[in-house]
């Protein structure tokens, strides 16, 4: 199957870890509804990791922990069906997964049957104790293959970290989107992180192929499984913008039944969604004066949208507010010199926001980890 944008959703791993339960599932995918998120666009609910039994059947299939899930996972799938969503679930291709569940090893085939047979549209496939001795490029293969002969259009989720130069082999797996970074956890310190990474994997994406910066922690608030410090509603805002204009895949991992206002305003912010949505997917550039440096504190993503916009996001990821002279925006380096007769008119996507670039310089005092994201139209000088 082919996605042309990239997908979005709910994922149970950052807040809920092993703790899941067919009850969170179910009130999760309620609340999709009932919040005004599935209108905006997130319509798969993905069970992470820890729904197993930690031994497969005799028929040597796999069996949904009973004590999580008693009604098994037809039954699940189903229930998010007739909401009009889409059911993801989660396997490894290695022999466990990380939490030490089963995982699809050697058993890609029955595996990628019984998702089939269960009614499952997406499968996130993580890498944990997978054999040394078959390179990586081969295990997602295996499962590729097995998915798209399981007789259902189900959306392959790579989840392999980046490690082993995923980059370099991703593309001929057939997965529809696969993890560019390590695991992320609910702290500036960790979207900092990956942030500073992000340019990278971006240029080796495309449509069908998203490069994910894994799940949000926007609105965790430092609670949950990979809860730990919590960030700032601003630092969250960044975090979402920044996966957002690099195309992204959006899976939220807060609960969504407990979201606060800031939460909610964040996530569904339609401006700064389109940008993620963008038909075109075009890549985003670094068009910064830093964009050289190796991990630039203060890039400006540039993205030329479908209708002719730019999105623009500023960004400092440093601990102090950033100056003029190291958040500016030629307009020379994104096609728009003096000579052209064009300017940009802009509006900020969180603040509403508009202004004029009246001299070929967009120049922004930018908060310590915070940012401002445009959408700018072409407008005469
Ligand atoms: C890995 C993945 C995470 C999550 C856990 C589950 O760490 O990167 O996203 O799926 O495994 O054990």
């Amino acid at each position: 199957m082919v996605a042309f944008t990239p997908p979005l959703g709910w994922n149970s791993w950052n807040t809920f870890g092993e703790d899941i339960n067919e009850t969170v599932v179910m009130e999760s995918a309620d609340t999709l509804i009932e919040s005004g998120l599935a209108a905006c666009g997130y319509n798969y609910i993905v069970i992470d990791d820890c729904w197993a039994l930690k031994e497969r059947g005799d028929d040597g299939r796999m069996v949904p922990d009973p004590a999580k899930f008693p009604h098994g996972m037809k039954y699940v799938a189903d229930y998010i069906h007739s909401k009009g969503l889409k059911f993801g679930m989660y396997s490894c291709a290695g022999a466990h997964t990380c939490a030490g569940y089963p995982g699809s090893f050697d058993h890609e085939f029955i595996d990628a049957k019984t998702f089939a047979e269960w009614g499952v549209d997406y499968l996130k496939y993580d890498y944990c104790f997978h054999p040394f001795t078959i390179a990586g490029n081969v295990l997602y293969k295996r499962m590729a293959v097995a998915l798209a002969n399981s007789g259902r259009d189900i959306l392959f989720s790579a989840c392999s970290w980046g490690a082993d130069e995923t980059k370099k082999w991703i593309k001929e797996t057939g997965a529809n989107l696969w993890r560019s970074t390590y695991d992320i956890n609910d702290s500036w310190r960790s979207i900092r992180e990956l942030s500073l990474v992000a340019g990278d994997a971006i240029k080796h994406g495309g449509i069908n192929c998203f490069p994910d910066m894994d799940m949000l922690v926007t609105g965790m608030n430092g609670m949950g499984n990979v809860g730990l410090a919590g960030c700032t509603p601003e630092e969250y805002r960044t975090h979402f913008s920044l996966w957002a204009l690099l195309g992204s895949p959006l899976m939220i991992g807060c609960d969504i039944r407990s979201m606060d206002e800031p939460t909610r305003e964040t996530l569904m912010n339609m401006d700064v969604l389109a940008i993620n949505q963008d038909p075109a997917y075009n890549q985003a550039f670094d068009a910064s004066a830093n964009a050289s440096k190796e991990e630039n504190e203060y890039p400006i993503y540039v993205r030329l949208l479908d209708n002719g916009d730019y999105a623009i996001g500023i960004f400092n990821f440093s601990d102090v507010a950033s100056s003029r002279w190291n958040t500016y925006l030629l307009m020379d380096t994104i096609g728009l010199p003096e000579t052209t007769g064009k300017t940009l008119l802009l509006k900020e996507l969180w603040t509403g926001e508009e202004r004029k670039v009246t001299n070929g310089i967009l120049t922004d005092a930018i908060p310590p980890h915070g940012c401002k994201l445009y959408r700018a139209q072409v407008v005469d000088r």
